[in-house]
């Protein structure tokens, strides 16, 4: 099946006081149609950059390489028009920061309605303004905003954190996009509204088809949603492969140390419990001189002088699971691999 997105050898450098700090630095990936991949990595391995990057919504001191392609079509290097009619229907954000999304001159309905009315427009189904306004209505309700009334009268400014955080994941769905770029969406919120969010996302996927790329450190979120998982380390992929698979035999060993201290989760779905990604000792490679070999090498309990050589390539460990390590497949991951190969 073709990709919904598909990214591929991203670059992304600013311009520093220090010299150019390569904040990513070959990214590779891709999300199906109707499958959620989550992407995980700790503060500052360049999550949100490559997606703003993939959406062009970085400053122009920028500089961004590689290839971004949206159902087949280049994002990069696209000019501003093309771009906002590429993205506007295609890819529906969600950011960390609400105000990266959200208009802050608009009026929660009119940025709902128009998303609503856009998108009606594209199926030649011209729904009378009630109608979007109902529609508006209801998908405030379905992300968990009490008041649904105040919500659509209100700017952004006017709302709290969380019922911004909850305003624009319902504009970004209002689109009813082909991919959902979702990044910590629901991190600010409780747990109650996280999981009802979640359902309701997957929901529109199941009868739509959106293919969603989810950024989150919450492990739990990640086990009950994503069918895939990639892991971001210093600007790469360090590891990917099916949830299960990465889960039950994670090779690379930033990969084993982010799940390593992971406690038991009770029941992501529900939001039962949250796992954060593990704090990991040391920090994490400076942009400005990204070590040459293994970046996670500085840190890793187990690498030995040849990991600081050459940088490595992710190489197949499992069915549809890759690593970017030297280090063997863990014996756990062996058994795994052969279970399902054989
Ligand atoms: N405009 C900018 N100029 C220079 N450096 C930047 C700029 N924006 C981001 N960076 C740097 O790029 C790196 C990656 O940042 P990014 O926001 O992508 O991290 P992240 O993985 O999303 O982290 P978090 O989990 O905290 O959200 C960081 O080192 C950050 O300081
Ligand atoms: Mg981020």
């Amino acid at each position: 099946m073709s990709a919904a997105l598909r990214v591929r050898d991203l670059h992304v450098t600013f311009p520093t006081a220090r010299g150019p700090a390569r904040v990513v630095r070959g990214l590779d990936l891709e999300v199906a149609p109707g499958e959620t991949l989550a992407v995980v990595g700790e503060s500052g391995s360049g999550k949100s950059v490559s997606m703003l990057a993939v959406l062009g919504l970085l400053p122009g001191s920028a500089s961004v390489t590689g290839s971004a392609e949206l159902d087949g079509r280049e994002l990069l290097g696209a000019g501003e028009k093309e771009l906002r009619a590429l993205r506007g229907p295609g890819v529906g954000m969600v950011f960390q920061d609400p105000m990266t999304s959200l208009n802050p001159v608009l009026t929660v309905r009119r940025q709902l309605v128009e998303g609503l009315r856009a998108h009606a427009g594209r199926d030649g189904a011209r729904r009378g303004r009630d109608a979007l306004l109902a529609r508006a209505r209801d998908l405030l309700d379905e992300v968990g905003l009490p008041d649904p009334d105040r919500a659509l009268r209100s700017f952004p400014h006017q709302l709290s954190g969380g019922q911004r955080q909850r305003v624009m994941i319902a504009v970004a769905l209002a689109h009813d996009p082909a991919v959902l770029v979702a990044d910590e969406a629901t991190t600010a919120l409780d747990v109650t509204v996280q999981a009802q969010i979640l359902r309701l996302v997957r929901r529109l996927q199941d009868e739509h088809g959106t293919a969603v790329v989810w950024i989150t450190h919450d492990l739990g979120v990640v086990a009950g949603i994503a069918d895939r998982v990639a892991v971001m380390y210093s600007g790469r992929v360090v590891e990917t492969g099916p949830t299960g698979e990465v889960y039950a035999s994670p090779t690379h060993p930033y990969t084993r140390g982010l799940l390593g201290s992971l406690p038991d989760i009770d029941d992501p779905a529900t939001g039962a419990d949250r796992a954060d990604l593990a704090a990991m000792p040391g920090l994490p490679p400076d942009p400005v001189d990204p070590p040459a070999g293994c970046a996670f090498a500085p840190r890793c309990p187990v690498a030995d002088p040849a990991c600081a050589g050459a940088p490595q390539e992710l190489r197949e460990v499992g069915p549809g699971h890759a690593a970017a390590t030297r280090c063997p497949v863990p014996a756990a991951a062996a058994v795994g691999a052969g279970v399902s190969r054989g």
